[in-house]
């Protein structure tokens, strides 16, 4: 905890943070401080100066706006001293006499002690109760919650008011309401909800908890706004998480090459529209200006590029490739041809331990030394692959036909290419490395379309946050998130206003709980009542989505992969494939074999220890499995029970037809 100093306030001592906000601090003690400008949700401005109080420091004593300052060492604080009174009464006077009748202005002046502010009446005064009393925090709500600037002043003096740009409406406004949410007089109106929402208020104020938040705690908890999700990199690297080298390492050296900084400083620019959704207060996607390419159809070409997104830069490292300049050209392609990034990074990353390993050669690349890092060949795959010639066509089929072909026609070893493909159900896993997390195994392997990246946040909850310590918690999450998940989903709605950045007093859940951000889910519940009228709580939502999620299931049943065979990840996924891989981790895989096995790893060949490893890692696997499919209310062999579809109320008889013989 941070040490406390003492103050005075009015005479009295007082304890506080040094650097804590002054006005949060009176106001927390009972002392009368009237503000306008001031809005709890927004930076402080210090511009109307009715929050004035007197501080004495280092024998001087001077006005200020508290609202700005900040506790410090020594400070003796006045805050109805007669020259601060005085100041108030002035200020609140020439207010009332230019808004006499706007409420807040009024209660304003009440509270100053002024009851007569005829001096101040002429012709500027405005007898409209809404009218605008300049108090800049519209315009500070739209540049700080959805980084925008369509409102400021314009004129001076007696001439000075809040505008659009030109006097014109601006087509780039939003419409947003968070000018409106924060303006104390009703000045800003909102006249149309397009989508005809059941309750606008209800959304719009939840949205601006939301957006407050952002705002606040982004700049210390994630920095999405500042550097979008490749923030994520930098974490993953110093948590051993992320995937270097297809998988087999979870940090590498070279990492800081592709942190999160280096992007920001050298590539991004800031205050740019999102690529989203214009309006989110997150505004995590960014781009890079003036990039010039190298390489393909574009190359000497200056381009805008979106990125790169965490996964982007996660795929980078996973391929060996370290250099921005590399993630951005790669990306850009990527998104021009219309590849996805996470199955093409890590295929490619398969093909390269491939071709390390001898299992592929130039003969069968076009020449290419496709090692890890090679740059300039990765692309060349992926224009070879957009213009459907060479090795890239190949590359694009994906790692499961990859793995068929080599092994058919290349003799490859099907085993090894089994441990190092990283691909479940046919899709290439995203780009976290989930060996020491059981419950990310199972959350990638278990989900219905396969490992893609929204079912990784399981990784954070298990490994940053060691939040599902127990088998038993790791099944109810495997049970929760992936239908919360499969819910927002199906809303539409984006996944990461719900925990990337979280409320302070989160931490004040037990960590089973926490890790769900119940305040964030609510504000999703609450959005959904304000679109549709239909009160919503955990249960519900749960319902909702659990029939969902069982018919999704039922249908790759139908398609032959919804069984538990299906559900089963590489061992690459799990742990160690290969001795380079053991010793590169050998003191943790060492102490595990000596504390969880009993086994002394001392003078065993590297081979047994992988061997006496990978048992272990497999049996605890299948048990998070056999738990979770308990608790989904499915088979042993991962078929949705009957009994279950008739609690969800989807037993129709031709959906029960169809798992009718795969019961237990
Ligand atoms: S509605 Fe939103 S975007 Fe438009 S002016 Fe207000 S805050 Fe800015
Ligand atoms: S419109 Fe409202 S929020 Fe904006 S400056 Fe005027 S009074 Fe303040
Ligand atoms: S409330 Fe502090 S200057 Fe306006």
């Amino acid at each position: 905890m941070a040490q406390k100093i003492q103050i005075l306030v009015d005479g009295r001592t007082v304890e506080a943070a040094p650097g804590a906000p002054l006005l949060e601090l009176l106001q927390s003690r009972g002392c009368e401080i009237p503000t306008l400008c001031h809005h709890p949700d927004l930076a402080p401005a210090g511009s109307c100066r009715l929050c004035v109080v007197e501080i004495e420091a280092r024998g001087k004593r001077r006005l200020v706006a508290s609202c700005t300052a900040k506790v410090r060492d020594g400070m003796s604080v006045s805050t109805a001293s007669e020259p601060v009174l005085a100041h108030r009464r002035r200020i609140a006077a020439m207010h009332l006499g230019r808004w006499p009748r706007v409420p807040v202005i009024q209660e304003i002046a009440r509270r100053c002690g002024v009851v007569d502010a005829s001096a101040y009446r002429g012709t500027m005064t405005d007898e409209n109760p809404r009218a605008c009393v300049l108090c800049t925090r519209c315009v500070r709500a739209c540049e700080e919650f959805v980084q925008q600037r369509i409102l400021d002043f314009a004129g001076r003096g007696a001439r000075r008011h809040m505008t659009m740009a030109y006097g014109d409406v601006d087509p780039h406004c939003i419409g947003c309401t968070s000018c409106a949410y924060v303006c104390p007089t009703g000045a800003i109106q909102v006249v149309d909800d397009l989508n005809h929402p059941h309750d606008p208020v209800m959304i719009r104020d939840h949205g601006m908890k939301v957006n407050a938040e952002m705002a606040r705690l982004d700049p210390q908890q994630c920095r999405m706004r500042q550097v979008g999700t490749a923030n994520i990199i930098d974490v993953m690297d110093q948590y051993d998480l992320l995937p270097c080298h297809n998988f087999k390492f979870g940090s590498h050296p070279d990492a800081k090459k592709i942190y999160s900084a280096v992007f920001r400083d050298q590539y991004l620019t800031q205050g740019e529209d999102d690529g989203c959704w214009k309006g989110c207060s997150m505004a995590c996607a960014k781009a890079a200006e003036d990039f010039e390419l190298k390489t393909g159809p574009y190359a000497g070409r200056k381009v805008l590029v979106d990125g790169p997104e965490y996964e982007n830069a996660g795929a980078c490292a996973n391929m060996g490739c370290f250099d921005p300049w590399f993630a951005l050209e790669w990306n850009f392609y990527c998104d021009t041809y219309g590849v996805d990034t996470i199955s093409f990074g890590t295929c490619m990353a398969f093909v390269m331990e491939a071709f390390e390993a001898g299992v592929i050669t130039e003969a069968q690349t076009g020449g290419k030394k496709l090692r890890f890092g090679a740059m300039l060949e990765t692309l060349e795959c992926l224009h070879e692959m957009a213009r459907g010639e060479g090795f890239g066509v190949d590359v694009g089929q994906g790692i499961r036909w990859l793995k068929e072909k080599w092994v058919r026609e290349y003799g490859a070893d099907p085993a090894f290419l089994q441990d190092i493909g990283m691909e479940v159900k046919g899709l290439e896993v995203s780009e976290y490395v989930a060996k020491e997390s059981v419950a990310q195994q199972a959350g990638y392997s278990m989900a219905v379309k396969g490992p893609q990246h929204d079912e990784a946040w399981l990784i954070f909850m298990d490994m940053v946050n060691n939040q599902i310590p127990s088998f038993e918690d790791k099944a109810e999450a495997l049970y929760y998130f992936p239908l919360w998940r499969t819910w927002f989903g199906l809303m539409g709605l984006c996944k990461l206003l719900w925990n990337d950045v979280v409320p302070v007093d989160n931490k004040t859940y037990p960590p089973q709980q926490a890790a769900k951000v119940p305040d964030h889910v609510r504000n999703y519940f609450k959005f959904f009542e304000g679109m549709t009228g239909i009160p919503l709580d955990d249960e519900k939502m749960l319902a909702q989505s659990a029939r969902v999620h069982n018919l999704q299931r039922i249908m790759s049943y139908r398609c032959g992969r919804g069984t538990r065979e299906h559900d089963l990840p590489p061992y690459r996924m799990m742990g160690p494939v290969t001795a380079e891989e053991y010793e590169s981790r050998a003191e943790r895989y060492d102490k595990q074999l000596r504390e969880i096995l009993g086994v002394d790893p001392a003078g065993k060949p590297v081979e047994e220890k992988i061997r006496l490893l990978r048992a272990h890692r497999e049996a605890q696997y299948v048990r998070v499995l056999e738990t979770a499919y308990e608790r989904r209310g499915w088979t042993r062999n991962g078929v949705p029970r009957i009994s279950r579809l008739k609690e969800l109320g989807i037993d129709l008889p031709e959906i029960t037809a169809i798992v009718r013989d795969a019961q237990d």
